[in-house]
């Protein structure tokens, strides 16, 4: 792929003005030209950017594009990645994404996650209440954004709580673009070194978690120990940050849009499609989701070649006036909301996301309820947004009640 000075560089920052929105660059090209080159590690790769809502649906769903980072053409975040373990299965293709992603899919069915919608309340409800005890303003991340879900992946998994700092320091690594790829990696391994000792001791004291579950396919040899280690340290990585950079952005979104909030505090169904759309208009995974093809295709009408990386912004394709009426508007009872490519789309479509979706939907309204006059104790401008992350968030929200 020949790098062209004159392709614009793909890059993360949202505008200053309108930090909740795509960069205006992509809305542009969405227009005029919609399956684009684009270039990363300073013009030494040229993959495609694909904005579209169709045409991203088409590359996500499609065959013939693999999420594999080690091929030479794979448009990696940074260049020369390294091949992680199975157990990270997003980096894989069939069949060893299917058969590691198939050790979980019973954790994730919508009924066993409806089972700990409870257990999600009552943590919602500890928090809410040990946060307001204290004097504001307060950081509504440290006390509230990231420890839920974190409680919540920890009781799932089987993980003490206490070893919280340990593996939140480490998550953070991962999706932190400063972070060097020797960091990244000694950071997963960190992670999956702890779990390694986990899978051990659920074997002598096992629990009703998915840590313990994972153990047991290991004994009868489906997976090996490393795998059960490796899928439970992506499982830490992938419910953490994502999850709780959506409740404090869904929180500042609903501040700024205070006529919405009743909306948030109706029956089940409104409030389910409140946070689709949340969800759409944020599209919190905003540095793309990456492919190679691995044979000649055609999106939007343009051919793409065996060996080409393809990018596909969905924090952009989410906001396609194509097939989403408005689309920068905030419309909590839009009606085609819950067709948005926030989670993926096709075989890797997020499989955290009936979590993702019981936390948030118990999460939001809680928190509007109990604090009718929540307020975000400094200007916009202030807050410092993550601008250099794959998962966009703010490092702080400090509020008041
Ligand atoms: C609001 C929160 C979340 C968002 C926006 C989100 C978004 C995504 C997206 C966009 C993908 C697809 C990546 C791709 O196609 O390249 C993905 C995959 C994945 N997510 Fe999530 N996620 C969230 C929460 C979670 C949670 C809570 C978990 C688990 C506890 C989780 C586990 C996973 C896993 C395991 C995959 C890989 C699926 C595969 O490759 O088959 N996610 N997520």
């Amino acid at each position: 792929m020949s790098p062209t000075p004159s392709n614009p560089p793909f890059v993360l920052a949202r505008p200053e003005s309108a930090p909740l929105d795509p960069p205006p660059l992509y809305a542009e090209l969405r227009e005029e030209q919609p399956v684009t080159r684009v270039s990363l590690w300073e013009g030494r790769l040229s993959p495609w950017l694909v904005t579209r809502w169709e045409d991203a649906r088409a590359v996500l769903g499609s065959p013939a594009f693999s999420t594999d980072p080690t091929h030479p053409g794979a448009p990696n975040f940074k260049e020369g990645s390294a091949r992680s373990p199975r157990g990270f299965f997003q980096n894989y293709d069939d069949p060893i994404h299917a058969a590691m992603r198939r050790t979980l899919t019973r954790e994730f069915m919508v009924k066993r996650i409806n089972e700990l919608r409870p257990a999600i309340a009552r943590l919602t409800d500890e928090l809410l209440t040990d946060m307001t005890e204290l004097s504001g303003p307060v950081d509504l991340v440290e006390h509230f954004s990231l420890p839920l879900p974190s409680l919540v992946i920890c009781e799932l998994l089987g993980v003490p709580y206490e070893d919280h700092t340990f593996f939140q320091k480490h998550s953070k690594t991962i999706v932190d673009f400063n972070s060097t790829g020797e960091e990244t990696q000694q950071a997963f391994a960190a992670l999956a070194a702890y779990l390694l000792g986990l899978v051990e001791t659920k074997r002598t004291t096992p629990g009703d978690d998915v840590v313990t579950r994972l153990a047991a396919q290991a004994d009868e040899g489906a997976i090996t120990d490393q795998d059960a280690a490796d899928l439970s340290a992506f499982l830490l990585f992938a419910g953490h940050e994502t999850t709780a950079n959506m409740i404090t952005l869904s929180t500042i979104t609903l501040l700024s849009h205070p006529g919405q909030i009743p909306h948030l505090l109706g029956g089940p169904d409104q409030v389910a499609n409140a946070v689709e759309e949340l969800l759409r208009h944020l599209s919190i995974v905003h540095g793309g989701l990456r492919r190679t093809a691995v044979e000649d295709v055609t999106i939007g009408g343009v051919t793409i070649r065996a060996g080409e990386g393809v990018i596909v912004p969905v924090h952009v394709a989410n906001r396609d006036p194509e097939f989403f009426d408005a689309p920068d508007d905030l419309d909590l009872d839009r009606a085609n909301a819950r067709l948005h490519l926030a989670f993926g789309y096709g075989i890797h479509q997020c499989l955290g996301q009936p979590l993702a979706r019981a936390e948030l939907q118990i999460v939001l309204p809680e928190i509007f309820r109990r604090l009718p006059a929540l307020k975000i104790a400094v200007p916009l401008e202030e807050i410092a947004f993550k601008q250099d992350t794959a998962v966009y968030g703010v490092h702080e929200l400090p509020v008041t009640w």
